[in-house]
């Protein structure tokens, strides 16, 4: 059993933001962050459009971004929190750029705001298209500046240590060594990020498998909202499972339009909003398209637009199109939705507490009241530098927790179990991202889910066996969590009978 103060799961916005500044007020104590990959590799990293943030208070405001958030979220959306993290914004800003963040000017000097979807006014700060990638570089290269703090890449989390309903560590794979670690920590924190590779088709990178949530689930604390699974309209069309990557929202707020093969711009015909709708509504419209022309894929339409200033703007997208054999200046872009974001998670309060005493969750996997049924795009970045900063607040003023626990590591046997075949693990996960694809989609209905239901309590049964039967692997852990993410979404969308955001259910008629 390794103690330690502060274990920090997750090297995304929301885990570094934490590190740092509990790094910086406890220079005594020790923080120690896991991450399964590289310290950066995140979808933090790919975040492309920018943080929603009120910094013109002239022609914007609070109440106006307040607002659009309220709007978004359908009705869900908890109005205090959303109060407390938009009025956050610009001091939260300030500490990014005093970390050494970069985001793009304009001529006057003044910082360049984005729009996307559901936002009534410009106020998407941004670096280029590649907004995550700087913040990413910026917070970790102060976190690896700091002595108290040690990031461990390439470390699993596997299951959450718990006495009671209080969490007092994890249990962790070394997957170079393959040794099993288990940490002792005063106070233990989820930021391990999204959910995408249970749908397959997502622009999440290959991490986001829902690990944080599915043991904070195991540990029994309250999952809610995972109904709420945000679609991105404009995902670059590709054959087959895997990333896809992102074409931004930002896009259509520099004023690209969307097409049908035949050049029908159709937005307007289902909002006022039209190309700028919020993604829900858009996702929703491209997939009524689909079902009409029976074609795989619309179009986004950019070639009207000035390409010097596009290209200095969304130099990433232009390039990877290009590279794509799409020429922006002349070729409309394919695109088809694709998941991007879980609104749903661990259910936290204000000060980022789940319902397992000592255990904290911030960023993608909590489920803050921020978002409601779908979340306002560029209002997660913002709402994980919020939550992890107040998290490190109510960590600044508590006293650390006296428990006698003492415990060992846990033996798990690994020297005596077998290997599980690689291969049973890959098509299983793709049989199961062709069920929540097929069963579990931007629209639902309740025969479908309830098959689904069956499919995955037998799922659960055989994966959890394979845990205990074979010896701990990431890739089959990855996949045990992906089906129990599956089951709670399945579950919840069946509770669900109102369609709200980013959730709708059909009648099937068969
Ligand atoms: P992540 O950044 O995903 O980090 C999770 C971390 O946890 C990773 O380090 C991962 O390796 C680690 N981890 C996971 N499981 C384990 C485990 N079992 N053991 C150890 N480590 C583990 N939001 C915006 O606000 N604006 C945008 O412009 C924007 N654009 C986006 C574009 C793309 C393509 C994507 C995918 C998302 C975008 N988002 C955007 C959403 C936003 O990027 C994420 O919601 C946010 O970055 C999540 O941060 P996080 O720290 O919670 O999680
Ligand atoms: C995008 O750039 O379209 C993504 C923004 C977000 O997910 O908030």
């Amino acid at each position: 059993m390794i103690k330690i103060n502060y274990l920090i799961i997750g090297s995304g916005v929301a885990g570094l933001t934490l590190a740092l500044k509990i790094a910086n007020q406890f220079p005594d104590k020790k923080v120690t962050i896991v991450t399964k990959a590289s310290a950066d590799e995140s979808n933090t990293k790919y975040a492309q459009g920018g943080i929603a943030i009120v910094t013109d208070k002239i022609g914007d405001s609070y109440n106006k971004h307040i607002e659009d958030t309220i709007i978004c979220g359908d009705g869900l959306c908890d109005p205090a929190v959303v109060e407390m993290v938009i009025n956050e914004g610009p001091i939260r800003l300030k500490e990014l750029i005093e970390w050494g963040a970069m985001f793009d000017k304009n001529i006057e000097g003044t910082l360049d705001l984005g729009k996307e979807g559901g936002h009534s006014e410009n106020r998407v700060v941004h670096h280029k298209d590649q907004t995550g990638k700087e913040i990413e570089r910026a917070i970790l290269s102060q976190v690896e500046s700091k002595k108290n703090i040690d990031v461990l890449t390439h470390h699993f989390s596997i299951e959450l240590i718990t006495e009671g309903n209080r969490c007092l560590g994890a249990h962790v794979l070394n997957q170079v060594t393959k040794e099993i670690m288990s940490f002792r920590a005063d106070f233990t924190v989820l930021a391990t990020g999204g959910i995408g590779h249970l749908y397959g088709h997502t622009t999440n990178p290959v991490i986001a498998t829902g690990d944080g949530i599915a043991m904070a689930y195991r540990a029994n604390a309250e999952i809610r909202d995972m109904e709420f699974i945000q679609f991105h309209p404009t995902s670059l069309y590709k054959k087959g499972d895997g990333p896809s990557f992102l074409i931004s929202e930002a896009v259509r707020g520099f004023g690209a339009h969307l097409r049908t093969k035949d050049g029908h711009q159709f937005m307007p015909d289902y909002d006022v909003r039209g190309d700028l709708a919020s993604r829900d509504i858009v996702s929703q419209s491209i997939e009524k398209e689909l079902a009409k022309s029976g074609d795989e894929y619309v179009f986004l339409d950019c070639t009207h637009l000035d390409m010097e200033a596009f290209i200095k703007h969304f130099p990433m997208i232009y390039n990877r199109c290009k590279q794509e054999g799409v020429d922006l200046a002349k070729d409309w872009i394919p695109v088809v939705p694709a998941q991007h974001y879980i609104c749903g998670g661990i259910a936290v309060d204000q000060s980022g507490k789940t319902s397992v005493e000592n255990l904290f969750a911030c960023g993608e996997c909590s489920r803050t009241g921020l978002h409601g049924a779908n979340r306002l795009a560029s209002n997660s970045l913002l709402e994980a530098l919020v939550y992890s900063d107040n998290i490190y607040d109510y960590w600044s003023d508590t006293d650390f927790p006296t428990s006698q626990f003492e415990g060992k590591a846990e033996d798990w046997g690994n020297n005596d179990k077998p290997k599980v075949d690689p291969e049973y693990v890959m098509q299983t996960k793709e049989d199961l991202q062709l069920l929540m694809r097929q069963n579990a989609g931007i629209v639902r209905n309740d025969i479908d889910l309830k098959l689904a239901e069956k499919e995955l309590d037998k799922l659960e049964v055989e994966i959890k066996k394979a845990t205990e039967d074979y010896q701990v692997n990431a890739n089959l852990w990855e996949l045990y969590n992906l089906v129990i993410i599956g089951k709670i979404i399945v579950h919840q969308s069946i509770a669900r009978n109102d369609n709200r955001g980013g959730f709708v259910k059909i009648e099937k008629v068969n």
